[in-house]
């Protein structure tokens, strides 16, 4: 079976890492951005969260970003399967680092320790002019009460700690993610459909001398090149991958 050889394959691994998703937090209520009911599907226009957007109406951009953020949060989220799965993982040793895009911080509320957050993270916010890095919910409160947009106590102007499209992503951790692919045995890229660069560039990188396994409901760019493909919910086969290791 394909999760046995997934499970032996990560049991002689020197390095095992793994790159997530949207996908991984469906389960805990927050909407994907491409799967069947994606944020990008819906109300929202990616162009309207572009750094240029962000720079030349940065009043506007709150006022969408606190719909979006709306849309990705409707209530208290936590943790899932999943997340927790991956967090059992590395405290057994089985798994060496963990590098995301997502930005509801909820690997880190799982317990993941070696984690690369590449896009970021939503529950904070981040001055443009001294760098100062805050709280992101008491500013959307500011921001619902009418701060638009709203500004540091330096002046300068507050922006999501996250990475919008337009901007670079952090070069130390993206530095650090592309040697953590390079190095691993075994890659695992789950719930993510893998459009988004450079972090889509991992698996391919991974791939060259390591076994590449993709976990995701949707088709990707990188099945072709995966050695094992599940098309399956994270939620179900990370912790049946658990169950399975030593
Ligand atoms: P996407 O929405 O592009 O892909 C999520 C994938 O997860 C989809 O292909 C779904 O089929 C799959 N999926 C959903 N639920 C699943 C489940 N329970 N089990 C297995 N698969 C499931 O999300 P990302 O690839 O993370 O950028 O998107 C990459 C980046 O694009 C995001 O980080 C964000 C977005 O614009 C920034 O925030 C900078």
């Amino acid at each position: 079976e394909r999760l046995d050889r997934l499970a032996d394959a990560i049991e002689g691994a020197d390095s095992t890492v793994a790159l997530t998703g949207a996908g991984v937090s469906t389960a805990s209520g927050i909407p994907d951005f491409r799967g069947e009911d994606g944020i990008w599907n819906a109300e929202f226009d990616p162009g309207d969260f572009r750094i240029e957007r962000f720079l030349s109406d940065p009043a506007g951009f709150w006022v969408d970003r606190l719909e979006l953020h709306e849309a990705m949060f409707p209530g208290e989220v936590g943790p899932n399967a999943a997340h927790e799965a991956l967090a059992t993982m590395e405290s057994r040793g089985a798994l060496d680092a963990l590098i995301t895009q997502n930005t509801d911080g909820l690997h880190a509320e799982a317990g993941s320790k070696e984690l690369f957050e590449l896009h970021g993270n939503a529950n904070r916010v981040v001055c443009m002019d001294c760098g100062r890095k805050n709280d992101a919910a008491p500013v959307r409160e500011r921001v619902r009460e009418g701060e638009r947009p709203p500004r540091c106590d330096c002046g300068g102007l507050v922006k999501p700690d996250v990475v919008l499209f337009g901007e670079s992503l952090p070069e130390a951790i993206m530095a650090e993610s592309r040697r953590r692919a390079e190095e691993s045995d075994v890659f695992l890229a789950v719930g993510s459909s893998l459009t988004v660069e450079p972090a889509a560039s991992l698996p391919r990188i991974a791939a060259r001398d390591g076994l590449l396994a993709v976990c995701n409901l949707d088709p990707t760019p990188h099945d072709g090149v995966a050695e094992v493909v599940l098309r399956e919910d994270v939620t179900e086969v990370l912790p049946a991958l658990v169950d399975r290791l030593p």
